[in-house]
């Protein structure tokens, strides 16, 4: 399989691109700025994505899967060069407004594109189980928690935007964001609080709370390192090649075994 790899200069890009190497895929790294080599391949430019995702020995496309770890407007454009080539695709990156999600969703209509906010299969358990405690824990006061490495752009982080939309499915009554608390500011019913801190090395930590009838419950997922994400984004290129064209998540990587 050839797998192009956009952002591979990039912290979870990079890891990406080893990860593909290391499973004996054919690897295309590319960059806006391509000095240099990822995995001991050198770097394409990312001008010259349009050929390199025709280019396959066979029919334009065959065989050969975008995966994408940017910033949202880089993503969009290279995932609708994906499209326009027939390449399916997997986004990892995060930060997506609501017209940048559109567009993906565009895209999806011609080749199936993957995009999930978290890779690790820790997440996906924790996603069930956030679900799960919402349910059974009915009028808890909930807030959420996250913590990130101080290069991270967006906040809160796609997980906890995607942790926040389970919550809302699983609750009757509709939780009303509060992102940081400040001054007179006491908890309102139905409240979800939502916190970020930003700093150091932190690959990523997400923790859910639960509070009420004179209990705590905390769940919580830490990633220990970017290669959590990497293998997850590699599984979903391997499982995504031959699907037909529409939106996947990563959930149907694992609900399928993961082949
Ligand atoms: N889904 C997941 O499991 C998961 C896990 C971790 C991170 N993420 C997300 O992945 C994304 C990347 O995170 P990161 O920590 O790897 O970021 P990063 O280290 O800053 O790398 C991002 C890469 O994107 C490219 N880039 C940056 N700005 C760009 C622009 N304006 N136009 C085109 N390309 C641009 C750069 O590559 P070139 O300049 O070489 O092209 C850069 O190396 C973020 O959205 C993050 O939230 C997702």
């Amino acid at each position: 399989m050839r797998v192009v790899v956009t952002g591979a200069t990039g912290r979870t890009g990079g890891e990406v691109a080893r990860e593909v190497h290391d499973r004996g895929h054919d690897l295309i790294p590319v960059s806006r700025e391509p000095a240099g080599s990822v995995a001991g391949v050198d770097l394409y430019p990312a001008a010259d994505l349009p050929a390199l995702l025709a280019e396959d020995g066979g029919e334009a496309g065959d065989d050969t899967v975008l995966v994408d770890f940017t910033v949202p407007v880089a993503s969009v454009d290279y995932v609708g060069q994906a499209a326009e080539a027939g390449v399916p695709a997997v986004v990892g990156t995060t930060g997506f407004d609501g017209n940048e999600r559109a567009a993906l969703e565009d895209a999806a209509e011609s080749v199936p594109v993957l995009k999930a906010s978290n890779f690790a299969r820790g997440v996906q358990a924790l996603l069930n189980v956030v679900r799960e405690a919402a349910t059974a824990l009915p009028g808890y006061d909930v807030e959420l928690t996250e913590t990130h490495h101080d290069g991270k752009r967006d906040a809160p982080s796609g997980t906890a935007t995607t942790l926040l939309d389970a919550l809302d499915g699983a609750r009757d009554d509709a939780l009303d964001r509060t992102y940081g608390r400040e001054g007179e500011d006491p908890r309102e019913p139905g409240q979800v609080g939502v916190h970020v801190r930003r700093g150091g090395n932190v690959r990523g930590e997400h923790e859910v709370l639960f509070a009420g009838n004179d209990e705590v419950v905390t769940l919580t997922h830490r990633a220990e390192s970017r290669g959590v994400f990497a293998a997850g984004a590699v599984d979903a290129v391997e499982w995504l090649t031959d699907r037909p064209a529409g939106w996947y998540e990563f959930g149907d990587v694992i609900g399928d075994g993961g082949d």
